[in-house]
């Protein structure tokens, strides 16, 4: 969840730093910090906020050093401030981590009792007391094998040493971690799109690797300190998906990317000349699974949910979905006839990684739908589909939910249409229609100025709701969401048919409630439980399809209405208006957009 970047090179690093780490910005910015080697001397700058703080605060461009590690920062233990910033350094290492260290406590107390001293409130400043120490009585080595034996929890670590001019350790234990190379000097980084400007050469570290990074020179190392042969992958170059052109954000580029997001979804999955759904080779015998577990995070999660309606409408499966973090934890009964299904934009989310791990355990059938192909969770599944959606920098997802529920509806109608479960003539329907939806995208995204006006009235509210019921529900809680996540009001996602056990009692004058009616069959119940919320009192904003009979209603304060469609398809256009409702929110109040509060775009920590 916090960003790494490292550079041993033949000329100063610190312009490399400071770029790779503006970069890495989207997996933590409260804290940014660099260290570089110069002169036999660890030269430490660091400062609370943005890299721009860091650039403000200091004359980075005459740091001296061919090598140096940077750092953003996800506050985990200690509050986000200078001295809580990363790289931790003692009188000879320096350090910096992504990750938690759960037995910091412990260590602490033994290593204040040998007599080291402590800055920070950090459990990574653990780790540059544990390395000072065993390097007293150990070569490098063994300093490291120990020391990382020493550590309970997860990390991603850069480590440099006064001692050592032109050598970085790497190492990891459930973080992501990257080595890169180039021109007379490698690279270590938290992903590969820290690295992208410098290289496309990369190798991943597996969990318990470890690494000697040098200019020249690159080793790996497994757990027990043996050297282990590692391959390089080359990377596809898709830079201009990292400039946000003539839009303000990255955000609403990435919301008006999205009928190419499907457009280029459609064209890996769907054959059109056959009406087929392009996925084989599956390694399992569809026809032995009997149900199917979806697990995500957060508005992967959402996916997940939506998932659930299309396999069971398509499909004759038991399908349940999970949130990562609650399913690692709990006592699964874990069945051979499940396939489970993990889905995540970034493909290293902590939880759902776990989650994966844990079922890859016990040697269960896992599929990922995932979007960075080059991900942890994307090598460990056994069959996955990528959502090819390119690089979502926005923290708050957008094109990547709707790749997601694209890859997952195409998925479902495969199943069920290799199970003999949806008729043919259905089947081949269903995708002639898809074809449909760039243009239907397209189309619902010019709902824009009247979005934008009716932005205020939730910025000014106390609160809000978001109902749905069937295939909207879920895309009720993604609006929800966004909003609060954006925007920083507090909004809630609710089946509408629920309301009347307890939530009608937030309902005052005046409070806005969005409301999903698509012409579905959800439809008309949806419309009585609007005007349950209108008699009392709420603001209601109606986001319906269009039609020609009227909405049988009064007193709706403000009705969007999207193109008419297979009511399959309706949860990506009704997607569209809350999207662009919660990013309007957020811009009129002025807030960071690409960058939330509290929030990082990787999350690698539990
Ligand atoms: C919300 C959002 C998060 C992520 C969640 C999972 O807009 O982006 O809720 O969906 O952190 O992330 P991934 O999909 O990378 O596993």
């Amino acid at each position: 969840m916090c960003g790494i970047i490292g550079i041993s090179s033949n000329k100063s690093v610190s312009a490399n730093i400071i770029n790779s780490l503006k970069k890495l910005e989207y997996r933590g910015y409260d804290s940014a910090g660099i260290a570089t080697l110069s002169d036999g001397e660890i030269i430490e700058v660091k400062s609370e906020g943005r890299v721009d703080n860091l650039e403000n605060n200091f004359d980075l461009k005459n740091l001296k050093g061919n090598i140096g590690i940077g750092h953003v920062r996800w506050a985990t233990h200690g509050i986000p401030n200078q001295i809580n910033a990363h790289p931790h350094s003692s009188h000879n290492v320096s350090v910096v981590h992504n990750g938690i260290i759960e037995n910091s406590t412990i260590l602490k107390k033994h290593l204040i009792n040998n007599g080291h001293k402590f800055k920070s409130q950090t459990d990574t400043e653990v780790i540059v007391h544990l390395i000072t120490e065993n390097l007293k009585t150990l070569e490098l080595e063994y300093a490291i094998t120990k020391t990382l034996k020493q550590l309970h929890g997860s990390f991603a670590l850069g480590i440099v040493f006064k001692d050592i001019p032109d050598l970085i350790v790497g190492a990891r234990r459930g973080s992501p971690l990257a080595v890169g190379y180039g021109p007379n000097e490698n690279y270590l980084g938290s992903d590969s799109y820290a690295l992208k400007a410098m290289t496309n050469k990369i190798t991943y570290l597996e969990d318990g690797e470890f690494c000697f990074v040098k200019k020249d020179q690159v080793l790996f190392f497994n757990e027990a300190g043996k050297k282990v042969n590692k391959k390089i992958l080359k990377l596809s170059s898709d830079e201009a998906s990292y400039d946000k052109g003539d839009f303000k954000h990255f955000m609403a580029k990435e919301i008006e990317e999205q009928p190419t997001t499907i457009k280029t979804g459609i064209k890996e999955y769907i054959d059109s000349v056959n009406k087929d759904v392009n996925i084989f080779n599956f390694p399992w015998n569809i026809d032995e699974i009997k149900s199917i577990t979806l697990i995500g995070c957060g508005t992967a999660y959402h996916s997940c949910l939506m998932a659930k309606y299309w396999f069971e409408e398509l499909t004759n499966l038991d399908v349940s979905v999970d949130i990562a973090s609650e399913f690692r934890y709990r006592k699964n009964r874990f069945k051979k006839d499940t396939l489970y299904i993990f889905v995540s934009q970034s493909g290293e989310t902590a939880d759902t990684y776990a989650a994966l791990n844990l079922c890859n355990k016990n040697k269960m059938k896992t599929c990922s739908v995932v979007n960075v192909i080059e991900s942890s969770i994307s090598r460990e599944s056994n069959f996955v589909l990528p959502i090819h959606c390119g690089p979502e920098i926005g923290v708050a997802s957008t094109k990547a939910f709707l790749g997601q529920i694209l890859v997952l509806y195409i998925l479902s109608l495969k199943i069920g249409f290799l199970r003999n479960e949806i008729d043919r003539v259905e089947y081949k329907q269903k995708i002639k229609d898809l074809k449909t939806l760039p243009g239907l995208i397209e189309k619902t995204l010019q709902h824009d100025n009247d979005i934008q006006a009716i932005s205020s009235t939730f910025n000014d509210a106390k609160g809000s709701m978001f109902l749905g019921r069937g295939f909207s529900y879920p895309i009720a809680l993604e609006g929800a969401l966004k909003l609060k996540e954006l925007s920083y009001v507090h909004a809630e996602g609710y089946p509408a048919g629920e309301m009347k056990h307890g939530p009608l009692a937030l309902i005052e004058e005046g409070m806005p409630v969005v409301v999903l009616a698509p012409r579905d069959n959800y439809y008309k119940k949806t419309i009585s439980n609007m005007q349950e919320v209108i008699a009392r009192g709420a603001k209601v904003l109606l986001i319906t399809s269009k039609s020609k009979d009227e909405v049988v209603s009064e007193n709706i304060w403000e009705t969007i209405e999207v193109e008419n469609t297979n009511e399959d398809l309706f949860p990506f256009l009704l997607t569209i208006p809350l999207q662009k409702l919660a990013y309007y929110s957020a811009l009129k109040k002025g807030y960071d957009i690409d960058k939330p509060r509290n929030l990082a775009k990787s999350v690698t920590v539990e």
